[in-house]
């Protein structure tokens, strides 16, 4: 199983997304990570719908949609039709989350679960059956640019190891301080895909980031 990297464009040059977009592209990322904040269900504001749409009309990357957003059921067919290709809520929010699963899929897109810090990997069990996706928040949701927290690797097992015991597959995904150091430990702890922001903007060589992540797999990252 090769991981994958998921780029977020949270820390990018926003006159820029376009072209940043294309050397996203163009170094290898598989997919595009959005994360979109409310001010309210986190301490700061991103980006919304229309920029998203602007994003899907100018690449045909993956668009991994994490929203960390109050009420995400109200958005669900809003960010579907701008472009979203797996969107993913939080447990902690308000929305009933199996109707927000239901309305993601209704809507067209895959359903991912998220969970910040605090919360448990027994918490997302109960979905495991609906979801296409887990995303493992490793730092607190909010901010680009944070350093992994050590204690979440214990977490990612648990909920490798509760996807395992089912029979569909489920994309389980890191989120926050992934770098050279923290991948192969969050990819031995049963992770694939990698959200990656501030470490791919700030190395020299995007695609040999981004390439160094594929070639960490799995069994090898745990032996
Ligand atoms: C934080 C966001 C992350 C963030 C990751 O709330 O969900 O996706 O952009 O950035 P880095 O890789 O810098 O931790
Ligand atoms: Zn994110």
């Amino acid at each position: 199983m090769e991981n994958m990297v998921s780029a977020s464009i949270l820390n990018a040059d926003m006159l820029r997304l376009g072209d940043v977009i294309k050397q996203l592209d163009q170094a290898g990322a598989d997919m595009l990570h959005f994360d979109v904040m409310d001010g309210v269900f986190v301490n700061n504001l991103s980006f919304g719908i229309p920029i998203l749409k602007a994003i899907s009309q100018a690449t045909h990357l993956y668009l991994d949609v994490h929203l960390m957003i109050t009420d995400p059921i109200r958005y669900v067919k809003d960010f579907a039709e701008a472009g979203a290709d797996l969107i993913t809520f939080h447990y902690e929010s308000v929305s009933d989350p199996f109707a927000t699963i239901e309305a993601i899929h209704a809507a067209g897109c895959k359903a991912g679960i998220s969970i910040k810090p605090a919360t448990p990997a027994e918490a997302v069990i109960p979905f495991l059956d609906k979801v296409d996706a887990v995303l493992v928040m490793t730092v607190e949701p909010g901010f680009g640019g944070q350093g992994y927290i050590p204690e979440m690797t214990e977490k990612i097992a648990a909920v490798r190891s509760a996807i395992d015991s089912w029979d569909h597959e489920i994309m389980l995904e890191v989120d926050g301080g992934i770098n050279a150091e923290t991948a192969p430990i969050a990819s031995a702890a049963g992770a694939e895909i990698m959200v990656i922001g501030s470490y791919l903007f700030k190395s020299e060589d995007m695609a040999a980031v981004i390439e160094a992540v594929h070639n960490l797999s799995r069994s090898e990252a745990a032996d």
